[in-house]
């Protein structure tokens, strides 16, 4: 499940380091461009990423999109000046495709009419040349200004996601429950996301219709991610948990690096208080994207020799990524007393302790796989109170209006009818 990406993601995503905004220019006279290079090695505040030589070509013409696709500026420079009418049809492309790109403007005309033209077509500013040093650092200060406001108002909602020892280790099964309890029981905002590029379940273990969208269609569109267009790509269970589901069948989706998942990651988690991720198995740059960002990694595995060797495996792996002790979590699912393998067994096959134990029991799972609504199991399940106290640990006790509604104990909410 390799993305296969050429673009190695330290040339990707290094910038903007600090501070540093990442600039790219397109059409720029050699005069200016050389002010410009002379200003950017005296100071830290922006870096050039490319200089880009010609106007968008055509409506249909992509390869400059394309390279901003690649190079992800905080700032397209686009010189008027050479032929007002491409740059204008240039601006307002990069304006659409490109939310976050602030886009300047520099001519040597500084007409009032034409000013307003550039700005209407989405220039935030208009750079008269020669440069004025003075008037570019606080242009780049408001665009490093609004960056930072940008990156404040992200809410951080948690990251969970969950990788499986092996297959059929339970993920599915205990991602739509996990994250069907927290968007119903705890109504907190929760997003699930079926990482599969192909034969993901969750959407028929959730009983949802076929889906037109799916996360990789949207992974691959971050240029222009905004709620907008969120909202087309979400399917919707009734507990209120929001999906995003895998792909139908083999479907092979568009390439998508792991820099885009990381990005699509991270507007998610601004939008959601709890993204669950139901990962495919591997430590492909997809999966890692996941887990770096991730606030928990939940190593799913049943009690048997095979997974746990993969557990220590995975384990050690991940080891080397120098993330917090407590991030990676083993749960060990479909766990029984009566297992030949015991606990203390398990925990010195993998070195670390287990954090998390949810009982064996293949009825009630089935039942909720066959009937695709997680929230059909009965009170009395063990399987259905692991689950939600795994929860209660993520998102506290929930609202007394929920405990209220249920009538016959916490577990009441999950009867049907
Ligand atoms: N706690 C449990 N008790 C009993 N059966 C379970 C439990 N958890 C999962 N199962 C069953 O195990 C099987 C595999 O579960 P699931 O599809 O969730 O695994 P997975 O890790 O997502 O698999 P895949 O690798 O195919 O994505 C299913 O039949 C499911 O009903
Ligand atoms: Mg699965």
């Amino acid at each position: 499940m390799g993305t296969g990406n050429t673009t190695k993601p330290t040339e990707r995503g290094k910038a903007p380091m600090g501070d540093t905004l990442s600039l790219v220019t397109i059409c720029l006279d050699q005069e200016c461009s050389s002010q410009l290079k002379h200003f950017i090695d005296s100071t830290s505040l922006i870096q050039l990423r490319a200089e880009l030589t010609q106007y968008l070509e055509g409506e249909n013409d992509t390869s400059l999109a394309d390279q901003l696709k690649d190079l992800r500026p905080d700032i397209c420079l686009i010189d008027f000046d050479p032929s007002r009418e491409q740059a204008t049809r240039t601006a307002e492309r990069v304006h659409e495709d490109f939310a976050e790109t602030a886009i300047f403007a520099t001519s040597a005309n500084s007409q009032p009419e034409l000013i307003i033209k550039a700005m209407r077509c989405g220039c935030s500013e208009y750079l008269v040349k020669p440069l004025d040093l003075d008037q570019l650092v606080e242009a780049l200060a408001r665009v490093g200004g609004r960056k930072e406001k940008d990156k404040r108002e992200q809410a951080t909602g948690q990251l969970l996601a969950l990788l499986g020892a092996k297959g059929g280790s339970g993920v599915t099964t205990l991602a739509i429950h996990l994250a069907a309890i927290l968007a119903q029981l705890h109504q907190r905002k929760t997003l699930l996301v079926d990482l599969h590029s192909d034969l993901g379940d969750a959407s028929l273990y959730l009983g949802l219709k076929k889906h037109a969208y799916h996360f990789f269609d949207l992974a691959d569109n971050t240029h222009r991610l905004d709620s907008e267009l969120l909202q087309g790509f979400l399917a919707h269970h009734p507990s209120g948990l929001e999906v995003l589901t895998a792909p139908e069948g083999f479907d092979v989706p568009r390439h998508v690096s792991g820099e885009d998942i990381a990005h699509t990651l991270s507007f998610l988690r601004g939008r959601y208080e709890y993204v669950v991720v139901d990962c495919h198995p591997g430590l492909d740059d997809q999966n890692v994207a996941v887990i770096d960002q991730a606030d928990q990694l939940y190593l799913v595995a049943q009690p048997e020799i095979p997974a746990l060797r993969n557990v220590a495996r995975y384990i050690d792996q991940l080891s080397r990524f120098q993330y917090p002790p407590d991030k990676i979590r083993v749960v060990i699912n479909r766990h029984s007393k009566k297992s030949p393998i015991n606990d203390a067994q398990i925990e010195k096959a993998i070195r670390k302790s287990i954090h998390w134990r949810v009982p064996n029991q293949y009825y009630e799972v089935m039942k909720t796989v066959n009937s695709g609504d997680p929230l059909s199991l009965t009170s009395g399940s063990e399987f259905m109170r692991s689950l939600t106290i795994w929860a209660e640990g993520l998102a506290g006790k929930p609202p007394a209006a929920a405990k209220r509604k249920e009538g016959k104990g916490l577990m009441g909410l999950f009867d049907r009818g």
